[in-house]
């Protein structure tokens, strides 16, 4: 089993590339079946969550060939099947865009219902409610969502809740339904708005996206595409974070400056330096950091996604900060390993009080989940000592050669799969 093994305390300097947004790009990808021309997709990130969707999308009968390391060429001709089967949705709950995608194109889709998720319970219910929406028949039958519709009808959709997922399915099936969808209370998250440029670079007519009212009028047929997916908003927000809680000075490049908006304005309020250029933002952590209050929130708000890497710099910074997560209930598992790192955090319902303390002292610990996993690296590289992280396959389905960049930056820090090679990581760097 493989872990990463840091020796913290180097404050990481310099320039980091930031890669193509996982969330957009299974969004893309899913979508990219939607019609049977041939469609290539730029700038899609080499990391385990893509590479189980492309599985997913061949095993269907997709045909999906990698040109080079982040571009892929889609063919949704071939496909022959439209069950999406278990395997797939355990390894990720994103192939279920492929229900949105079968649904609009083929006018029925089958794909295993995705059980519960490390961050909390996450219903599907505004999917189904949209899917239902456009005249769809939606059962559950042997583990299976079944979606069925003699033919898409345009509908109006109020969201009970903002959620990207049930917006993205909604949207690809609204895309390819007669007449017009008016989807409300939508989300307005970058990778919403990437796919609905995607879409409407092969035909699709949406407007709005990136505003909470979207509006689809809907197309009979979707066409070739070439299409690169933005920057990767949480992978940049990581290395901001990183550069703060390591007292460092760290550029992100290829990056939307406005995307970040509300990770710099937090790195800024705790006492960091912000310089932003047309596509990049440098952080600058010279000063001690102070304490700030700080609640998730849909887009633009400040993302959960983020949510465990501000605390990891928060419980560095002088004073009691509160972190409270509004969009997931189980979103602090990691606080445990940062106690044991010497952090002072109480969890009280979906708060957490934060105690700064001056340092962290590496330790033995886990990833309990993917931003989570990402957090620890940087609670490791911030700590004194050596800090072995455990179940790091987490990190790696989001973030694309996580150790490299950061050694770029000039991180020690190496993934081990033995402790002979841990050993050895540890007499190198001493
Ligand atoms: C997406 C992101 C994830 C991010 C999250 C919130 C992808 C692949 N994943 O997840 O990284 O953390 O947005 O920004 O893009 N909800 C319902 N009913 C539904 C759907 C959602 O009650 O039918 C609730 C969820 O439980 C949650 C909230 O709505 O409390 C937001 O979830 P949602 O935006 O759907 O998250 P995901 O799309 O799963």
């Amino acid at each position: 089993m493989e872990q990463y093994i840091i020796r913290g305390g180097n404050p990481l300097v310099g320039e980091v590339e930031i890669g193509g947004a996982k969330n957009a790009a299974l969004a893309i990808l899913a979508a990219s079946i939607m019609t049977d021309e041939t469609v290539v997709i730029e700038n899609l990130p080499d990391v385990r969550d893509i590479n189980v969707l492309i599985q997913a999308m061949q095993s269907v009968g997709a045909m999906v060939e990698r040109m080079d390391r982040h571009t892929v060429k889609v063919n949704g001709s071939t496909i022959r099947d439209l069950t999406i089967e278990d395997d797939y949705i355990k390894k990720i709950r994103a192939s279920y865009y492929l229900l949105g995608a079968l649904l609009g194109k083929y006018k029925k889709g089958e794909v295993a219902l995705p059980g519960g998720c490390n961050i909390g319970s996450r219903p599907i219910d505004q999917h189904i409610k949209g899917f239902k929406a456009l005249g769809a028949d939606v059962r559950i039958a042997h583990g299976l969502i079944i979606t069925e519709a003699e033919k898409l009808k345009g509908s109006h959709i109020y969201l009970d809740v903002v959620s990207v997922g049930a917006t993205i399915n909604i949207m690809m099936a609204a895309t390819m339904a007669e007449g017009q969808t008016i989807i409300e209370n939508a989300a307005k998250e970058p990778h919403v708005v990437d796919l609905a440029n995607f879409l409407n670079s092969m035909g699709a007519n949406i407007k709005g996206a990136g505003t909470d009212v979207i509006r689809i009028k809907g197309v009979q047929k979707l066409h070739r595409t070439e299409y690169s997916v933005i920057p990767d908003q949480i992978e940049a927000g990581t290395f901001m974070f990183a550069a703060a809680a390591t007292k460092g000075d760290i550029t992100v490049k290829n990056v939307i400056p406005k995307h970040l908006e509300s990770i710099s304005a937090k790195l800024m309020e705790i006492g960091c330096e912000i310089e932003e250029s047309d596509d990049a933002v440098r952080v600058v952590s010279s000063k001690p950091l102070t304490h700030t209050h700080v609640k998730t929130l849909p887009y633009p708000g400040f993302p959960t996604d983020m949510q465990p890497q501000i605390a990891v710099t928060l419980a560095l910074s002088e004073g009691t900060s509160i972190v409270t997560e509004s969009i997931f209930e189980n979103r602090f598992k990691y606080v445990d390993e940062l106690t044991r790192m010497g952090a002072s955090i109480k969890v009280e319902g979906n708060t957490a009080i934060i105690d700064g303390v001056r340092k962290y002292t590496g330790a033995h610990i886990s990833a309990p989940d993917l931003r989570a996993g990402a957090a620890l690296v940087i609670a490791g590289l911030a700590a004194e000592g050596f800090t072995t992280i455990d179940d790091i396959l987490y990190i790696q389905r989001g973030y694309e050669d996580f150790e490299i960049k950061l050694r770029g930056l000039g991180a020690n820090i190496e993934k081990v799969s033995s402790e002979k090679e841990a050993q050895k990581f540890k007499l190198k760097v001493g």
